[in-house]
């Protein structure tokens, strides 16, 4: 479904992204994995259309999709639910649902409804004319999701959807994913809590200074000795506690 080839991206003089390669196959959940800057929100930036690409190849269902407009991206089915949610706070949940809707002042051609996406969504369909201020971290976090939906997404990209949210939430927000890939929904997710996104993940990809330095099925990522050292030892411990 997927196939990224040899992405690079580069802020000025920042080399991000330095030569990825990865894909996705139509019902997996692939999961990206790799310490803070280590490009994991450019990649998925770049396959979303959010930001240009400095080099390499996006092939989605055999489109080239590098140098198409963003609007483009979702059209075909690549929906980003991006990092920190970016919720409109003062609009009701229901506007900001209804925005997943609307590209550059369009419709997303085939988009969903509302009332579609809310069966998902029981506890934002009791909020639906509530300012989105009053939705707690979790919520806002469906909402996000929710609104991703509208576009009606073929691949949605997840980006840290439970940075920030206490286990209960995050173990909501887990559960949402298996619910969606089980309705037949691809997903690439970016993701600091490894051991719970690996055990939901069909396969996954370590990133570290903007190269893929481990890949494999998730499965065997969860026992690899360099998986465990450097991700799902202290280091994941002092990255979990550092946004608890
Ligand atoms: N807009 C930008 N301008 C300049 N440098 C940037 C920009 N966005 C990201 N970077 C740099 O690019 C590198 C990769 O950033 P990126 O956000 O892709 O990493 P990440 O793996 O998602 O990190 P995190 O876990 O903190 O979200 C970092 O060194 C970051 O400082
Ligand atoms: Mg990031």
């Amino acid at each position: 479904m997927l196939d990224v080839k040899d992405l690079r991206v580069n802020y000025g003089k920042v080399a991000a992204v330095q030569g990825i390669s990865l894909s996705v196959t139509a019902g997996e959940i692939v999961a990206v994995i790799g310490a803070n800057g280590a490009g994991k929100s450019s990649t998925l930036n770049a396959v979303a259309g959010i930001i240009r690409p400095t080099a390499g190849s996006i092939l989605f269902n055999g489109e080239a999709m590098t140098g198409h407009a963003a609007h483009r991206y979702i059209q075909r089915g690549i929906v980003q639910v991006p990092e920190g949610r970016m919720i409109f706070r003062t609009l009701t949940v229901l506007e900001n649902l209804q925005l997943g809707a609307y590209r550059l002042g369009s419709f997303v051609h085939g988009h969903a409804s509302p009332d579609d996406v809310l069966q998902q969504f029981p506890m934002l369909a009791d909020r639906l004319h509530e300012p989105a201020s009053n939705l707690s971290g979790g919520q806002a976090q469906m909402l996000a999701v929710a609104r991703g939906l509208m576009a009606k997404p073929s691949l949605l990209l997840l980006d840290e959807p439970t940075l920030g949210l206490s286990p209960i939430a995050a173990e909501d927000v887990f559960r949402l994913i298996s619910t969606l890939r089980n309705e037949g929904l691809t997903i690439l997710i970016v993701e600091q809590n490894v051991r719970r996104t690996l055990a939901l993940a069909d396969r996954g990809y370590v990133v570290e200074g903007g190269r893929i330095v481990l890949h494999g099925s998730a499965e065997n990522l969860i026992k690899d000795d360099r998986l465990v050292a450097g991700y799902l030892g202290v280091k994941a411990d002092r990255l979990r506690k550092s946004v608890q």
